[in-house]
């Protein structure tokens, strides 16, 4: 366990994203993995983690009910970088239950019901895999909302145990996200091209139009405008 001492001390000498993995791999060994939605972020940290550590663990949240373009750009890194996802899946007890009481499209009625939907598709699977890891590897970024503006390279993940959280590219803007894509030719969500500019699930994720906030998308019919599905809450 670190303290936020420590932590503070770990961030000061960290100057790229590539300085902040070097370190997370060196020090967590293969008890560190990172979470992978397929989206733009997510391209972008794979290449430099390959880059640094060829047999890093890679982990991704199958709600069940994600695009076929995810599912087609998850092999398509998988076989470019020859990784092996764990791909997590919800409890099947619980889906079936949820979707007899609530209804298979049971997010669109309430907030209540969508967390509820959100809790058993992703955060509890989460939970599960990071019980078992010292840390984790996102591909988040500060200007996607007010919540994650307080995050830094390196936290203590409070919600998660105090493990240890790293957000290589937290700085970084949409803008140089997209370049990096293209100036090293990675493999990338098709929905990108469709005006997705963040990913979630299919039914509760549509395209942005011009001038409008990056995660307008998500969860769309919602009013609050920093919505979460739980992954990220800070304590
Ligand atoms: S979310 O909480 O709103 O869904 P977002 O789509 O912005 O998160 O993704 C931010 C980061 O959270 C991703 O780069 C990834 O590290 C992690 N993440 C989000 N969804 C998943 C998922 N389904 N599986 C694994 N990691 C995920
Ligand atoms: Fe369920 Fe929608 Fe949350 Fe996916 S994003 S887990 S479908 S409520």
């Amino acid at each position: 366990m670190y303290t936020q001492e420590e932590i503070d001390n770990v961030n000061a000498k960290l100057k790229t994203p590539t300085d902040a993995l070097k370190w997370a791999y060196e020090t967590f060994g293969d008890k560190i993995a990172k979470a992978s939605s397929f989206g733009a972020e997510d391209s972008v940290v794979t290449d430099m983690i390959i880059k640094i550590n060829p047999k890093a663990r890679f982990f991704t949240l199958d709600t069940g009910r994600l695009n076929q373009e995810t599912y087609d750009v998850m092999d398509t890194i998988s076989k470019k970088y020859k990784i092996k996802f764990e791909v997590l899946f919800p409890d099947r007890d619980a889906v079936e239950e949820m979707v007899r009481e609530k209804g298979i499209n049971l997010f669109y009625e309430s907030v209540e019901n969508r967390k509820l939907c959100c809790e058993i598709r992703k955060v509890r699977p989460l939970n599960r895999i990071l019980s078992t890891l010292d840390a984790w590897v996102t591909g988040l970024r500060r200007d996607q909302n007010e919540n994650r503006s307080k995050s830094s390279m390196v936290e203590i993940d409070h919600l998660h145990g105090g493990i240890i959280k790293i957000n290589p590219i937290i700085d970084w803007s949409w803008e140089n996200v997209m370049s990096y894509i293209k100036d090293h030719e990675l493999p990338y969500n098709k929905l990108l091209d469709k005006n997705y500019p963040s990913i979630g699930c299919e039914p509760c994720t549509r395209p942005v139009k011009p001038g409008e906030d990056l995660r307008a998308g998500r969860w769309w019919w919602e009013s609050d405008t920093h919505k979460e599905c739980g992954l990220h809450i800070k304590h």
